[in-house]
């Protein structure tokens, strides 16, 4: 099979695992790391713009929270971990339109098995800096709704931002197939959770709406947004949103790190309303990114 790597300067991106940098053709973990023995990792997706790390405190404390929720061992501090961060990015001289993924697993194991028990070496920090634009096109996304739920969390707690993310996956092969970019994906009593990659809002006569916790990612732009809006006395609603109220809403739009805030065009096949509410809510989230985050010390 041949492979395409998206942008071309990736290729020769440096990657660091656990102290160390290497040629991404050289980056390898044990194949007795728990992420390959159960997906027993928890991750994090950040951006750099011009030269600061946006929302990397919180970043970091999901990340530990996550990793604390999982009784990992021996978690690295805040510090060592941005400094590791921060050596990587120097490292590959990436100052903006960067995106991030920083992944701890539990670590190597001494024998392959479930149990943390046979985790003696301590996490396994592995950190990806690729020079990556937003994902998706500021046109607007098309969505379905996928047949696959959400984890509520009587099955698994969404506030652990963890490498297992299969349910997902089947949800994007779903959107795949569709021919369209992601998946709606639903709570177990059929109200929206988020998609399989982003937190989901709508709009409808001027004020927002999205799920609350629940069952959906704790997504720290769909916490800004909401901050956001509030400040810009624009109402927002965190509870259960039906199908119903999608199909009849005036705009929707996802929001993540990686594709940042971007409208929705059609959902299911019907077309979704382009709007000024979304818009705007774009504008306030740039200016945000344009001023805020932690300025890297090189
Ligand atoms: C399933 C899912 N929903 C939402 C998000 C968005 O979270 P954030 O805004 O913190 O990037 C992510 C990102 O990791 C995710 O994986």
């Amino acid at each position: 099979m041949t492979a395409k790597i998206p942008f071309q300067e990736n290729e020769n991106i440096k990657i660091y695992i656990d102290g160390k940098l290497y040629p991404r053709e050289e980056a390898r973990i044990s194949v007795f790391d728990s992420l390959v023995q159960g997906g027993d990792g928890v991750w994090e997706g950040l951006r750099v713009y011009d030269g600061r790390v946006f929302l990397l405190d919180e970043h970091l404390e999901r990340l530990i929270d996550s990793a604390k929720a999982m009784a990992f061992e021996n978690i690295p501090e805040t510090e060592a971990i941005k400094s590791a961060l921060f050596e990587t990015l120097e490292a590959n001289d990436m100052r903006d339109k960067v995106h991030v993924r920083l992944t701890l697993s539990r670590g190597k194991k001494v024998t392959s098995g479930m149990s943390p028990h046979w985790n003696q070496y301590g996490p396994t920090l592995i950190i990806i800096p690729e020079w990556k634009p937003p994902v998706f096109d500021k046109s607007g996304v098309k969505l379905i709704t996928s047949s696959v739920r959400r984890n509520p969390p009587s099955c698994l707690d969404s506030r652990i931002h963890h490498n297992n993310l299969i349910n997902n996956i089947l949800a994007k092969v779903e959107a795949n197939l569709a021919g369209v970019d992601d998946a709606i994906m639903l709570d177990l009593d059929g109200y929206v959770a988020e998609t399989n990659a982003t937190n989901f809002f709508i709009v409808k006569s001027g004020a927002l709406a999205t799920p609350s916790l629940g069952a959906c990612t704790p997504g720290l732009t769909r916490q800004l947004i909401i901050d956001l809006a509030r400040e810009n006395d624009i109402p927002c609603r965190e509870g259960n949103v039906s199908m119903a109220e999608v199909y009849a809403a005036d705009e929707a739009f996802i929001t993540g790190t990686m594709g940042e805030v971007t409208p929705i065009s059609s959902i299911d096949g019907r077309e979704i309303g382009q709007g000024s509410i979304t818009s705007e809510i774009r504008k306030l989230f740039r200016q945000k990114t344009e001023l805020e985050g932690q300025k890297l010390p090189f």
